[in-house]
């Protein structure tokens, strides 16, 4: 059957007291509204919708052409909000999900299970209900005696009675179309709220003889809705739960799951170990075997099988397959390490590729570079590549040898197997096989050291 999509998101989210609206704030690394629209594509909706108002630039940017929008000038409340899909969808046939942009939790094995029920019984509409210890500021599910749902009514309508219902409506529903656009022409604003409550449908399709069911769920977290930044932090810790449990069971070990940060889009090969206080964001991709941390931060980057990376930062990076990072060390952007590369202690490493089996093994800076493979950077040696003005770049070809502490003044290149004496400042091309040294003579006074001292004794006497 034809499965659309409508997302509201067109709220600003006052109680978030943000700057960024509200679907937009982040969990687990992604948007909220990311969320729901991931958890749509994978049931295989037909149609999204998105309902956009407040920050409808920055919300339709953000989801580009991962659906259609229509634009909500004025938020009168839900319903209105449902409503403005109806210029899109209103001649289609088949079920229509409505969801809040500020539910990012729900998972597709539980909408699946909401959308085989409302085809099983033939309902008009089924919304999914959760049982809350506390429900406090959501909408009651409200059934008559033999326990067939009538309608919801929301919080600040609630009689006293009826505030002591725990079953409450988590704003994710499932609609037969044409009955859902029906039935929303029939809302009116006669509540606390002045508002246009999508929740009425449900009474309205119940008061025409038409079937209503509720979904109720045993996971009841997944129906949190995200309305300030205390809702927001549960979110993130249960979102964290649930990747860091996915990888255990895809065979990653995490030595202390509670204090790794592992954002929502990340892959882990098995077999790797993450210490504790690892962060790993964006669309990082980690591969078999690695051990990572403790205390890394890694954001975008990939990174190959049986790599160890230890106390590190790493932003935009290629890691490749059993190189050694860190402790200490920073790959920046356009970092690109080939096969067994050794990044040591306090190296920064930025837009530069180092290949096969090249070692930086201490306080270096290499930044736009070529370097070849089994080259060896020696302690403190570093590119020169910046001049006030631009950016030049250092080439270093394979199996050279650049020594402690020197400066290499780009653009600059050192030829295959050349070898650079220490200290050295290398302003000129070291031809291949060629060793350079640039430095002053080093001359030794005979007995002078001594001289020196006595002098310096007798000054302290005078004083
Ligand atoms: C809503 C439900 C409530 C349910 C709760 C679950 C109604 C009337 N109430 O309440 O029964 O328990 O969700 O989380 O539906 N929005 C618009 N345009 C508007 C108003 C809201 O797009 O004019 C969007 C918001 O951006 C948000 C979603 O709709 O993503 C829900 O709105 P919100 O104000 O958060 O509703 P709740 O008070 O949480
Ligand atoms: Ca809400």
């Amino acid at each position: 059957m034809n499965i659309m999509a409508i997302v509201l998101a067109a709220g600003q989210g006052k109680r978030m007291k943000s700057k960024l609206y509200k679907v937009l704030h982040p969990v687990c690394g992604k948007p909220m509204v990311g969320h729901v629209a991931d958890v749509l594509d994978a049931i295989g909706v037909s149609k999204k919708v998105f309902v956009v108002g407040h920050g409808a630039e920055a919300v339709q940017s953000y989801l580009g052409d991962r659906g259609q929008y229509v634009l909500q000038e004025q938020q009168l409340g839900t319903g209105h909000a449902a409503k403005q899909a109806e210029d899109i969808l209103g001649g289609e046939q088949g079920i229509t999900l409505v969801v809040c942009g500020d539910t990012p939790l729900f998972t597709k094995q539980s909408l699946e299970a909401m959308i085989a029920l409302h085809k099983e019984t033939g309902a008009a509409a089924t919304l999914f209900s959760a049982e809350l210890g506390n429900p406090h500021g959501y909408g009651r599910v409200i059934r008559d005696a033999s326990g067939a749902v009538t309608g919801i009514v929301e919080q600040k309508d609630c009689t006293p009675e009826q505030t002591r219902i725990r079953e409450v409506n988590a704003g994710t529903y499932c609609f037969d179309n044409a009955k859902l656009f029906a039935a929303l022409a029939k809302v009116t604003n006669q509540n606390a709220q002045g508002e246009y409550y999508l929740t009425d449908v449900i009474g309205i399709l119940k008061q025409e003889g038409e079937t209503v069911q509720a979904y109720c769920t045993d996971q009841p977290e997944e129906t949190i809705g995200v309305n300030d930044r205390v809702a927001l932090a549960e979110a993130e810790r249960i979102m964290r739960q649930r990747i860091v449990h996915s990888l255990l069971v895809e065979g990653v070990t995490f030595i202390d799951p509670a204090s790794s940060y592992i954002e929502a889009d990340v892959k882990i090969g098995s077999d790797t170990v993450i210490w504790p206080g690892t962060v790993v964001r964006g669309k990082t991709v980690i591969g078999e075997d690695c051990v990572i941390g403790p205390n890394t931060e890694i954001t975008n980057s990939v990174i190959g099988d049986g790599v160890s990376i230890k106390q590190s930062v790493l932003s935009e990076a290629e890691v490749g397959p059993e190189s050694t990072v860190g402790p200490f060390a920073y790959l920046r952007p356009g970092a690109k390490l080939g096969r067994g590369v050794k990044i040591g202690d306090f190296v920064e490493i930025k837009n530069a590729v180092l290949d096969e089996g090249t070692k930086v093994s201490h306080l270096s800076y290499v930044g736009d570079a070529k370097v070849g493979k089994n080259v060896n950077i020696g302690c403190g040696a570093i590119t020169v590549n910046y001049d006030g003005f631009n950016k030049h770049i250092t080439e270093i070809g394979d199996d050279a040898f650049v020594g402690s502490n020197v400066n290499l003044i780009a653009p600059v290149r050192v030829g295959r197997g050349a070898y650079v004496v220490a200290g050295s400042t290398i302003n000129k091309d070291v031809p291949e096989d060629d060793l350079a040294i640039a430095r002053e003579r080093q001359t030794n006074k005979t007995g002078y050291a001594v001289k020196i001292r006595q002098k310096f004794a007798a000054m302290k006497k005078n004083n």
